[in-house]
């Protein structure tokens, strides 16, 4: 049995919550791979180079990565550690997931998902099973991370995380930003879940084990936030790609979208949520159940 584990990550939180993941699975060939893009992203972000990377994150260009040494051609199962960056997957796995020779090993390959996010993982896990699945292979199993706080407690504290470098107490007041230590030790629960499968070579029943555990769900606000946010997400970066043709061009429209986002997520959001929740979510309850469960399955295309 060959495992391939694949990630980037920039603090180490996925990395963390890999290891925790996979730990004492056994029998196993495991080739674990970190990669790396050529000229790689800045951590800590200055706030412009963080908002500069939205354009990119949403239309998933391509950036070239360090050449990538497989151990084998071919593996058994593949296992992809990623993060979202912009409601779409990070820049370095979207080009990951563009490199022919990670692509060739997809193909009749079956692929785990690990997520390590703030809270909004829909919209890339979307694209990432699509590209999965376009390449031959299919996700069968999806393991996503996220902070439990308030949606915009954790939007403040990632922040803090991102720009000054450190996964601690914003003024000592604010929760620790990302993903729990205990939910990020907790994670070992998935561990002989994942090594049964290994070791009967049978996913059909992966993600509903995945799921018996009980800490995987999407809140309906966060839906809701994932839907509008991607659409308007969508017409920024064209936006932005379309007419910031000089860096000081670019440079005042990112500026423009980072106060437009702040306004957007801190004011307007709380107010067209709360709308959403009392108005509009009574009548379609059902539905975005419905919508909840298939989320939490692996055939999310
Ligand atoms: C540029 C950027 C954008 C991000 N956008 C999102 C997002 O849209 N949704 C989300 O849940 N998390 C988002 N995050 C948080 C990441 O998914 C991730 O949890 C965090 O960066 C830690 O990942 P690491 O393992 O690479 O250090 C973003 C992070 C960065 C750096």
């Amino acid at each position: 049995m060959k495992l391939l584990i694949i990630s980037y990550s920039q603090t180490g939180q996925l990395n963390e919550l890999i290891e925790n993941c996979t730990r004492g699975i056994d029998n196993v060939d495991i080739d674990r791979i970190e990669y790396q893009p050529q000229n790689d992203f800045p951590f800590p972000w200055t706030s412009d180079e963080f908002f500069d990377a939205m354009p990119e994150s949403v239309l998933e260009t391509k950036l070239e990565l360090k050449p990538i040494n497989y151990k084998h051609e071919k593996y058994d199962l593949i296992i992809l550690g990623y993060q979202p960056w912009f409601l779409s997957p990070s820049i370095p796995t979207s080009s990951l997931l563009q490199e022919e020779s990670f692509l060739a090993r997809v193909k009749n390959t079956p692929v785990i998902t690990i997520i390590g996010s703030r809270n909004m993982w829909i919209n890339s896990q979307k694209s990432v099973s699509k590209r999965i699945l376009e390449a031959g292979g299919e996700v069968v199993g999806n393991i996503p991370f996220i902070d439990t706080h308030n949606n915009y407690v954790s939007a403040f504290t990632i922040l803090h995380w991102m720009l000054a470098g450190q996964k601690t107490k914003k003024w000592g007041i604010f929760p620790k930003p990302g993903v729990s230590s205990e939910d990020i030790e907790g994670a070992e629960v998935y561990a002989p879940i994942i090594n049964k499968s290994i070791q009967e070579k049978d996913f059909s029943e992966l993600q509903t084990e995945i799921l018996k555990v009980g800490k995987i769900s999407v809140g309906s606000g966060i839906l809701f936030v994932e839907t509008a946010g991607r659409r308007i997400f969508g017409i920024w970066s064209k936006l932005i790609t379309r007419f910031g043709t000089s860096p000081k061009k670019r440079r005042f429209l990112i500026r423009l979208y980072k106060y437009y986002l702040v306004v957007a997520l801190f004011f307007i959001a709380p107010i067209v949520v709360s709308i959403f929740r009392l108005l509009v979510l009574p009548f379609v309850y059902p539905l975005i159940n419905k919508r909840k469960s298939y989320i939490c399955s692996t055939k999310l295309t």
